[in-house]
């Protein structure tokens, strides 16, 4: 599969087809031993409900959604949490970043990231704020894309199947991009 086999888009309204689709998704990350809030075994109804929280973030502008979609459907998403605190009106938090796992490793990932630091500009942020599973995929990725770390909490939370893992934080300064602070590699 290349770059040309997913497409990405954002979601302004997320409907039930839609939700099952990304419920999939999330359930095959907790399989897969993702630690993204979830415990193994992620049944499709809290999965369902926690995506039509996010649709309800969605309808009220308070989330921006980025799906991927393949030849089998929505198989990758990313998310930034627009409302912060009124002190912090520049900011957004980047969450739930998903790729299934039948379009890993093609680069689904970096394009999601792109195009999540795209959409934050056009929403007029520019601080973006991140944590996930220290050392893990992810952590690699958001480091390749020029993410600053900021350091580590051990034993923040737990594996899907237990066990502790510990949490880093990035940052990232849409604002000095451009100016020598841009993706590296
Ligand atoms: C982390 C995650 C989103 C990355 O998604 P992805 O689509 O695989 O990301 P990419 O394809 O851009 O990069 C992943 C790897 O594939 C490599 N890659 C990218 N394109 C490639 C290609 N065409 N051929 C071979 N390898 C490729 C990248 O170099 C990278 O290598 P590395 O792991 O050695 O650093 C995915 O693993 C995932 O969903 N994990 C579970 C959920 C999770 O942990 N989310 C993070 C929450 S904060």
């Amino acid at each position: 599969m290349n770059r040309s086999a997913w497409s990405l888009r954002r979601l302004l309204a997320v409907d039930e087809g839609q939700i099952a689709q990304l419920a999939d998704v999330l359930i095959d990350c907790v399989e897969g031993g993702a630690s993204v809030s979830f415990m193994h075994p992620l049944t499709p109804e809290r999965a369902i409900e926690f995506w039509r929280g996010v649709a309800r973030g969605v309808a009220a502008g308070e989330r921006a959604l980025l799906v991927a979609e393949d030849s089998h459907g929505l198989c990758g998403t990313v998310q930034l949490a627009l409302k912060q605190p009124e002190n912090q009106p520049h900011r957004a938090d980047l969450a739930k970043m998903l790729v299934h796992r039948r379009a890993r490793r093609q680069g689904l990932g970096a394009a999601l990231m792109r195009a999540a630091e795209e959409t934050a500009r056009e929403c007029g942020k520019t601080l973006l704020v991140l944590d996930t599973v220290t050392s893990g995929d992810a952590a690699r990725l958001y480091e390749r894309l020029g993410w600053e770390r900021v350091g580590d909490i051990p034993g923040y939370a737990l594996f899907p199947r237990g066990g502790p893992c510990g949490t880093t934080y990035y940052y990232r300064n849409l604002g000095l991009m451009g100016r020598g602070n841009g993706a590296r590699g």
